[in-house]
């Protein structure tokens, strides 16, 4: 695709119990990418990829056009980096923190910095080790915006984060890529934040991409489908994902495309995007 901030063919590694498997997907400019799957399920290891902090097993990775392998020191300044734990030393001070990090960036903007500090409520003086989970990933992203990235990459930026602290994450993240020269891809387990901002969502399980594109065309695409034991037939029964039963009935996820398959008697529903995260997680084997 032309004009991806990041683009991802074929991505494989393999560890002695798991294994990531032909990964695709492109983040387009401007936009945001919602990277979801359970715990396990291969983001972070993606990510690490993403960065070349450490080896891959075959695929290309490509950012801002450019090869991350071949090209890293270049890429490097274009893009930012948040995990979800702190790598801040606990006893600095908010002010301390941008001493000690903007020598690594050649764009650092102290202006910009100091606005966000101001803006987040973070007290210049308080120390790391004072600063409760929200806050401190606030710090980590007004770190990660203040050398002029134009691509952040934040995992799990919400886990952990009470309701308001999550919403106004997710106003900041909005705010960063409203000028449609930045893109955000951020992982996530927590599928309500995909629902509020996510232009496009990927889909991960065990390895494996299940889907990628964009939200709408994701929560046009599947339907729960639920029903008693004695409605389970051929030839709907091999096109349900992530098939689950009990003494009473079934459920399950079914393409839209199959909907054709389901009876009268049986119900179905638009699945959200946390009942396909878990439908697709029972579902046993690799999608390609
Ligand atoms: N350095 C490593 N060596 C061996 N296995 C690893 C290593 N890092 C991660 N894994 C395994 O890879 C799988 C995916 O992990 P990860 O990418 O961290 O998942 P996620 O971020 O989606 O929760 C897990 O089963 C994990 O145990
Ligand atoms: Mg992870």
């Amino acid at each position: 695709m032309n004009n991806a901030a990041l683009e991802i063919n074929g991505l494989r590694k393999n560890y002695p119990d798991f294994s990531l498997r032909n990964v695709s997907f492109s983040l387009p400019m401007g936009s945001i990418m919602g990277f979801a799957g359970q715990n396990g399920a291969g983001k972070t290891t993606t990510i690490r990829l993403i960065l070349n902090m450490m080896a891959r097993d075959g695929g290309s990775i490509k950012v801002f056009g450019l090869d991350n392998i071949a090209d890293e020191q270049k890429i490097k300044q274009d893009i930012a980096v948040v995990f979800d734990d702190t790598y801040f030393v606990e006893n600095w001070k908010v002010i301390e923190v941008e001493k000690a990090l903007k020598g690594f960036y050649i764009n650092w903007n102290s202006t910009l910095f100091n606005q966000y500090v101001k803006n987040f409520h973070l007290s210049a003086n308080k120390r790391v080790k004072e600063l409760s989970r929200g806050m401190r990933m606030k710090l980590m992203l007004a770190v990660a915006m203040s050398h002029e990235a134009k691509m952040l990459i934040l995992d799990e930026p919400t886990s952990g984060i009470d309701p308001v602290a999550r919403e106004e994450l997710l106003e900041i993240l909005l705010n960063y890529v409203s000028d449609g020269q930045r893109s955000i891809l951020f992982s996530t387990h927590i599928t309500s934040d995909l629902e509020k901002i996510a232009d496009y969502i990927t889909l991960i399980s065990r390895g494996n991409i299940f889907y990628s594109g964009t939200k709408e065309d994701l929560l046009e695409s599947f339907y729960l489908v639920k029903g008693g034991t004695n409605d389970l037939v051929k030839p709907m029964r091999e096109k349900i994902i992530g098939l689950t039963t009990n003494r009473t009935g079934f459920a399950g996820l079914i393409p839209e495309s199959e909907l054709k398959h389901a009876g009268k008697e049986l119900v179905t529903e638009k699945a959200s995007i946390d009942d396909i995260l878990v439908y697709i997680s029972k579902e046993e084997g690799t999608y390609e």
